[in-house]
Formats: C-alpha cells, sequence, structure tokens
C-alpha cells in the first residue's frame, strides 16, 4: 500500500476543510469510528491510562503499541491510522525508523512523536524512508514527569517562540501535520496561520486549529475517573454500561 497517499491527502485539507481525528485503541471502536466517517484514528499512548490503568503515558510500551495498533488497523477502511511512538522508543534517528517500521508493519500508515527541535533529524530519517509523520508540540504527555503535571503551553512570548521554532524544524523534516495540545488560543492562532501544513488541536480552544483530536472516551464518557477539563463529553457509556449491567444482576438474581 502507498503510505503517502492519505496522508498527502490530509495535508492538502490545510486552509479547505477541518480534520477530524480521534483515538481509538481496539478493532470495535476503530471500526465504529471508521464507519462514522472521522479522518484519522490515532492510537495514542494515551491507551496506557484509559486502557491498561496506568497513571500516565510512560508506562506505555512498543509492544502496547503494535498489540493495540493492529487491533486498530483490522477495523479501519478508510481513516488513516496514525500509531503513537511510545517513550524512549526514538532516542536516536536509526532507532526511530526501526521501530516505526514494527508499527508499520503493525498496520499503520503514520506515525506520531513528540517535541520539536530534538526530534526533527529522527522525523526526517523516517519520512526519507516512506513513512509519513505527524509531529506532537504544546504539552508533551510522555514529559509529564519532567514538566510536574500538565500545564498548559504559550503562556509567554519565549515559549511562543520556542514551540514555533519546534514546528518549523518538524515541518522542514518532513512531518504532514502538527497535534498541540494544550497550547493557548493566541498561539494555536499564530502557528495555524505560520505553518503550511495543518495543525490538529486538543485542549487549544475551539477553532484556533485546522482539525480537532480528541480522546474517544472522553467523548462518549466511558472513563468516568478522569475527565480533562475542555473535553466535551457527549454520550455517558460508563452510566449505559453500569444500567446493563445492573439489569443483567437484577434479572439473575430475580
Ligand atoms: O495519546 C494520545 O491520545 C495523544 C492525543 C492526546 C493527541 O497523543
Amino acid at each position: 500500500m502507498n503510505l503517502l497517499k492519505k496522508a498527502d491527502h490530509l495535508r492538502a485539507r490545510k486552509g479547505k476543510a477541518p480534520v477530524s481525528a480521534l483515538t481509538a485503541y481496539d478493532y470495535a471502536t476503530a471500526r465504529l469510528l471508521d464507519e462514522a466517517g472521522v479522518d484519522l484514528l490515532l492510537v495514542g499512548d494515551s491507551l496506557g491510562m484509559v486502557v491498561l490503568g496506568y497513571p500516565d503515558t510512560t508506562h506505555v510500551t512498543l509492544d502496547h503499541m503494535i498489540h493495540h495498533t493492529s487491533a486498530v488497523a483490522r477495523g479501519t477502511q478508510n481513516a488513516l491510522v496514525l500509531g503513537d511512538l511510545p517513550i524512549n522508543s526514538y532516542p536516536d534517528p536509526e532507532t526511530a525508523l526501526t521501530n516505526a517500521r514494527k508499527l508499520v508493519d503493525a498496520g499503520a500508515q503514520a506515525v506520531k512523536l513528540e517535541g520539536g527541535l530534538r526530534q526533527a533529524e529522527k522525523v526526517r530519517a523516517i519520512v526519507e524512508a516512506g513513512i509519513p509523520v505527524v509531529g506532537h508540540l504544546g504539552m508533551l504527555p510522555q514529559r509529564v514527569k519532567e514538566e510536574g503535571g500538565y500545564k498548559k503551553k504559550g503562556k509567554t512570548e519565549d515559549e511562543i517562540q520556542a514551540i514555533l521554532d519546534g514546528a518549523f524544524a518538524l515541518q522542514d523534516a518532513g512531518v504532514f501535520a502538527i497535534v498541540l495540545e494544550s497550547v493557548l488560543p493566541k498561539a494555536s492562532r499564530l502557528l495555524t496561520e505560520k505553518l503550511d501544513v495543518p495543525t490538529i488541536g486538543i485542549g487549544c480552544g475551539n477553532g484556533h486549529c485546522d482539525g480537532e483530536i480528541a480522546v474517544i472516551t472522553d467523548v462518549i464518557g466511558s472513563y468516568p475517573w478522569f475527565v480533562p477539563p475542555f473535553a466535551t463529553q457527549r454520550a455517558d457509556v460508563a452510566g449505559e454500561i453500569t444500567k446493563a449491567v445492573k439489569g443483567y444482576l437484577n434479572a439473575l438474581n430475580g
């Protein structure tokens, strides 16, 4: 399969039509989201929390990502399947490429990694091998321990400039889109205006990026124990599960 076709198509949407993206971690959810018409399904390392029960994404391994990427790929016909390279899987360009190929072998059609200037050479190595890459700037969940929590980014001129420098380095290295996480609206708008590739926002406010991405469990309300303040919950799947199981138990117990 030509990996570049879907990525090129999404890149060409810049300034024309918003890119829709959701996370997916399993076959059934991927199939539902794909059939609903979502453009991009991210097998995010957020699966560490919402699927595997870890406190953050720093516990996720490449084997976890391969396992879930292959399930999502089996459920997806049309959307682009984007696999997250987990923490410690891209320490240098050669290892980054080796591990990106493993995600592609599992069914990913592109890979995502976190960070700006430090990652440019790794992005270049993966892109030159024919694998499309998405960047990830702003709040970087794989660095949550160093950061001391989940913080908004783009508060000062220096912070905005650092994100811009990272974004241009990633764009020059060949990414076809950049996820912006928890970047304040003014900085998100500036990045969106200045970049040639689409920005895909999460926690950046509405309408400041070229597209939006959300964690599926936040959208459908299936992980009630933590919902980020910026999330819009559109269903109560956790409540429906509890109701159905209580009905099952009541029927059994009389
Ligand atoms: O892993 C993930 O779900 C992500 C999104 C927050 C963009 O990277």
